[in-house]
This record gives C-alpha cells, sequence and structure tokens, in this order.
C-alpha cells in the first residue's frame, strides 16, 4: 500500500519503480506503474515483487510523466487485474488509489449501472466516476472534485489525463500523501522516504484537499477549489538511514541498532543539565488525567502494556491499554479526566486514528508517541513524543518497540517527579546499563542461531511464558515468531498455560520461558517443570542473578522494570533465524503490511 508519483524532464519509470521498491517494507501483494508521453498512457503491473513488475515494464517507452502503486488486497484478490493503476472504460483516465471506498456498492449502482468493471476493486469504481462526470461535460479538475465528494471511506488518490498534457491530479483523505518539491519537477508519494532519491522538500496534505500537480508548480485546494497555502518542509532522513549497507536484512540491521537507539533518546531528552525531561505542556497534560488510555496496534500494542506498568508503579496513574480496533466499535466507560496515550510507529495506523478521531469528537486530549514526526497521528493530537529510533523499514517491528518502552519509561520518571515522587533509581544510568546490555546479546547472535536450531527448526508451533513484566514481553516474542517465520506460537502468562492451553503441549513442544523478575522467579521455574514433565522441549532466558542451572541464555542484569528492553532482543533474534531457517522472506513477510493505513 504506497503510492508515487514524477512529473518533469527525466525518464520516470526508473523513478516510479525505485520509490515502490523503497515503499516495498510497507507490505503489497501486487505493484504497477503508468507513464504517460505524447503517445499516450502504458500501464505496466503484475502480482508479486516490484522485481516481478520490473521484468515486465516495457524499456523501450520513455516518458516523464507516471504514476506507481503497491497494492495490499482489501477488495478483491490479489492479481494481476486487480493490480493498480486502473483505467476508465475509454483508457482516458488512469488512477492508482490507497484507502478503502465504503459506499463504492451505493456509487456502481446509483452511477455507473451500465459501466461494465474489469476489476473486483473499489478503485475502479472512482477511475469511472471520473469519466462518467467528464461526459456529462465538466472539465477533468472539476469532475475530479465532483468525484471525490461522492467517496466515502479513506483515500489517497493520483490521477492521469490522457488528454490533459502535463498534469497529475492528486487527493487526500484520511490516507496518507504527501508532495514533494524539486528544480524542474515534482513528486507524489505516501512517505518521504520513497522519493528521498530525489528530493528532501516536502509540502504535507491535510484530508479532503487535492493537489494539482504539474513539473512547474503544486497547488493545493479544498474539494469547493480554494487555493490553500502551505509551506513546505525537509524531511531530516539521512538517506544512508534507508538503505541495509552491509546487512543481509534490515531487521537484522534494526535489531543490531538498539543499544545506539537507546542512547539516542537518552540524550534527545536530556534538558542542559543532563536531567531527563518532557515538555511541561506535555507532563501537564499527562498529571491532569486521572486515568490514561492507552491505544495502539499489533507490536505498539505490546509496547504499550509495558508502558502501562510504568505509568502505574512510577507515576502512580491508573492506565488501561487498549486495542485501537476494539476501543472505536465498543469503548468502556471513560473516567472524568482522560488522557489517551497513542502509540504508533507510523503515526499512520487508520484503526489507531479512528479512535483519535473519536475522542477528540467527544472532547479529551491526546498524547502521541511515534517514530514519524508530522505523521497523521502526530498531527492531530495535542502532543507528541518521538522515538527517534530512525527510520524503520522491517515490517517486524523491533527497535520501535525497544523505543516506544524506552519513552514510556522516561515519561512516567518525568511525570512521577512532577509529583515529587521519589524514583529509587537514576534512569539516565540505568538506560546506559540497559544499552550495553542489548549490544552483549547482539554480539552473541551465533547463540541465538543455535537456540532457533535447537528449538523451533521443525516445529510447527510454539509456546512462551512469562509472568509480570516477562508476560509483556513474551506476547510480543510469539508475535514476532508468528509473523516472519509463520510458526504458530502464543505467549502465555506462565500460570494461565495450564488452565486450559497445556492440552497442546506434546513431545518435542518448543516452550519458551522468560526468568527476569525476581518475585516471580519460582513460579516461572514451576511452569517451566510443569510443561517438560509433558514432554515440553523447553528453553528458558533468564536474567543474571537469577540463572539457574539448565538455562539455555542468561541475559546481563538489568534494572527490572526495564528488563523488557533487553530481554525481548533474544527473542527477535530467534525469531530472526527461525524464518531465515525456514527459508521466509524476513523483511516482507506473506500477507503483512508495515503501515495499515486501512481499517
Ligand atoms: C502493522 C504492522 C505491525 C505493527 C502495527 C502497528 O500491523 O505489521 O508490525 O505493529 O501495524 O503499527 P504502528 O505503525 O501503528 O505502530
Amino acid at each position: 500500500c504506497g503510492i508515487v508519483g514524477y512529473i518533469g524532464s527525466n525518464d520516470t519509470k526508473e523513478i516510479l519503480l525505485k520509490g515502490l521498491e523503497k515503499l516495498e517494507y510497507r507490505g503489497y501483494d501486487s505493484a504497477g506503474i503508468a507513464v504517460k508521453n505524447d503517445d499516450g498512457v502504458s500501464v505496466f503491473k503484475e502480482k508479486g515483487r516490484i522485481a516481478d513488475l520490473r521484468a515486465i515494464v516495457d524499456d523501450s517507452v520513455s516518458a516523464n510523466i507516471g504514476i506507481g502503486h503497491t497494492r495490499w488486497a482489501t477488495h478483491g484478490e490479489p492479481s494481476q487485474v486487480n493490480a493498480h493503476p486502473h483505467q476508465s472504460t475509454t483508457s482516458r483516465f488512469t488512477l492508482v488509489h490507497n484507502g478503502v471506498i465504503e459506499n463504492y456498492a451505493q456509487l456502481k449502482r446509483e452511477h455507473l449501472a451500465d459501466v461494465n468493471l474489469v476489476s473486483e476493486t473499489d478503485t475502479e469504481i472512482i477511475v469511472q466516476l471520473i469519466e462518467k462526470f467528464v461526459k456529462e461535460g465538466l472539465e477533468t479538475e472539476a469532475a475530479f472534485a465532483k468525484a471525490l465528494k461522492e467517496l466515502k471511506g479513506s483515500y489517497a488518490i493520483a490521477l492521469l489525463d490522457n488528454q490533459n498534457e502535463d498534469t497529475i491530479f492528486v487527493a487526500k483523505n484520511k490516507s496518507p500523501l504527501l508532495v514533494g518539491l524539486g528544480e524542474d519537477f515534482n513528486v507524489v508519494a505516501s512517505d518521504a522516504m520513497a522519493m528521498l532519491q530525489v528530493t528532501d522538500e516536502y509540502v504535507e496534505l491535510m484530508d479532503k484537499e487535492m493537489v494539482i500537480v504539474t513539473k512547474e508548480s503544486t497547488t493545493i485546494k479544498t474539494l469547493d477549489g480554494e487555493t490553500v497555502a502551505r509551506d513546505s518542509y525537509k524531511a531530516e532522513i539521512d538517506a544512508s538511514d534507508i538503505e541495509k549497507g552491509t546487512y543481509p536484512h534490515y531487521m537484522l540491521k534494526e535489531i543490531d541498532e538498539q543499544p545506539a537507539v537507546m542512547r539516542k533518546i537518552v540524550q534527545a531528552y536530556q534538558n542542559e543539565e543532563g536531567e531527563l525531561s518532557i515538555a511541561k505542556d506535555t507532563l501537564d497534560a499527562v498529571n491532569a488525567a486521572d486515568r490514561i488510555y492507552i491505544i495502539a496496534c499489533g507490536t505498539s500494542y505490546h509496547a504499550g502494556l509495558v508502558g502501562k506498568e510504568y505509568l502505574e508503579k512510577t507515576a502512580k496513574i491508573p492506565t488501561e491499554v487498549h486495542v485501537a480496533s476494539e476501543f472505536v466499535y465498543n469503548t468502556p466507560l471513560l473516567s472524568e479526566k482522560p488522557l489517551f496515550i497513542f502509540i504508533s510507529q507510523s503515526g499512520e495506523t487508520a484503526d489507531s486514528r479512528a479512535v483519535l478521531v473519536h475522542i477528540k469528537e467527544l472532547g479529551h486530549p491526546a498524547l502521541t508517541l511515534t517514530n514519524v514526526a508530522g505523521s497523521t497521528l502526530s498531527r492531530e493530537a495535542n502532543h507528541t513524543l518521538l522515538l527517534h529510533a530512525g527510520p524503520e523499514i522491517a515490517v517486524a517491528s523491533t527497535k520501535a518497540y525497544t523505543a516506544q518502552i524506552a519513552v514510556l519509561a522516561i515519561l512516567a520518571e518525568a511525570a512521577g517527579k512532577a509529583k515529587g515522587f521519589d524514583m529509587k533509581f537514576d534512569l539516565v544510568q540505568e538506560m546506559g546499563i540497559v544499552a550495553n546490555a542489548i549490544q552483549t546479546l547482539t554480539d552473541d547472535k551465533e547463540a541465538f542461531e543455535q537456540i532457533a536450531r535447537d528449538f523451533l527448526s521443525t516445529t510447527r508451533n510454539a509456546f512462551f511464558i512469562g509472568r509480570s513484566m516477562d508476560y509483556h514481553v513474551v506476547q510480543e516474542a510469539a508475535l514476532k515468531l508468528k509473523e516472519i517465520s509463520y510458526i504458530q506460537a502464543e505467549g502465555f502468562a506462565g500460570g494461565e498455560l495450564k488452565h486450559g492451553t497445556i492440552a497442546l503441549i506434546e513431545d518435542g513442544t518448543p516452550v519458551v520461558a522468560l526468568a527476569t523478575q525476581e518475585n516471580v522467579n519460582l513460579s516461572i521455574r514451576g511452569n517451566v517443570k510443569e510443561v517438560a514433565a509433558r514432554g515440553a522441549n523447553t528453553c528458558t532466558i533468564s536474567m543474571k542473578g537469577l540463572e539457574e542451572e539448565g538455562d539455555s541464555y542468561v541475559i546481563p542484569h538489568v534494572h527490572e522494570l526495564l528488563a523488557p528492553l533487553v530481554s525481548v532482543v533474544p527473542t527477535q533474534l530467534i525469531a530472526y533465524y527461525a524464518a531465515l531457517h525456514r527459508d521466509c522472506d524476513v523483511d516482507k513477510p506473506r500477507n503483512l503490511a508495515k503501515s495499515v493505513t486501512v481499517e
């Protein structure tokens, strides 16, 4: 799910294909480009990877206007026919779209009953609608605006008109889209990373805006045709940050970056006195709340589970953690003065954004923790805390998870300190110890490759168990293994497995236990014995000071509360090697998208 577009003087095919490669990390199952020259528009699209698309692009076609798309199927299976770009019946209009048009069936019934649709997509409805309005006498821009007004749902759109020499028509609602500026060219992209190859200057778009993009100009308009002025900004992404360098996979690179990310976060949140601090208005918002509601999805949700512990234990604020897609349709009874904390690596996840829109309507304040400055969730919340993890490209999140936990620890400490609580430990110093401990683990990769070989090479399923803080981490450990190795894995509270799921334990079933928390060390050890007695192949990863003979690995000692930052790393590496041993596509697992911009 990503869009690119280019209009300028150079041949656009390679620019579009390179841009789509940079968007690969977001996840997709088909891709396509459309390029336009004096002979008309040529469309190339294919199911599969960008490499498959490259193979069918006709090198002899030269053009300097074009649009491209990676698709993550929502309406209609992944196929060549359903891949974008889509064209209108006469082929005059060619369009790419991200998002979901909720009223597509109604639009089809009301406006396009006599049109023969070739795909199963909601997208084709948009391009046919535009053609219909043009046939009824409207100019392209007016037809585009009229069609957009009819759409309900989310969209990022780029449109080519065969009879309109040098324009890309662009629009956005709820799905991310940026316009990039260059000398003698302009570009369109779902995120700045895609087009960093040609420009680092971008203009944000707001919902329900359209842009008329030519080689020389970008004109933002409302759907009623009023021009909107907006300054551009420089995307502060180092081009080398988004290259793999000597690493075989982005995931491994990002796992290895975690010690540096921990240090960077500490630096970013240190004030002139070297103390960790959070902007006063953000801190006031946190401390004014009688209850915090953390909203997130996937890995970010798992970071939220750890964050709740910090906010309750360190800042003494009651905190709940909710999966965004559930919260929005089944909102719990809220406290009188709630604060919502959105945790999102990308800052674009549609499920989380739906909650943000909902709670803003209710008049509640919001704070977003995100890795992407200027992302939708950041722009629309009252406060933002940045993760400073650098671009995360691998679909399976690693460094963003530890960055989220680190920032939540800093936030909770600052909130607690502001309330006058005694912090009992020096977080700056402890974070330094954490960074060194992670480094020790990433330097010891062979050990985790061996664990993956011993425990996971042929299995169909695996269980992870932990108690207290470790319980939160094992849920993330299981998700990571599922995402990239396709081994069915579940993370359980150590004491809960025996209440049902233990029925699944057979001879050789792998059970990985985390043991980093002193007060539950004996209990988790007991749980390991329970499953071992039933034939499980057990692997215990403990923390120095709590280790026992027979443990598979002992991680360095860090402060118990911060143990998730360290204990997750072996599980990331084990998942990585398990996927590698099974020849899985580590960075781009099947069916997954990095940034899910549809609800
Ligand atoms: C997708 C990704 C997950 C990610 C989740 C939340 O499903 O595949 O890896 O954890 O979205 O993403 P966010 O950007 O909001 O943290």
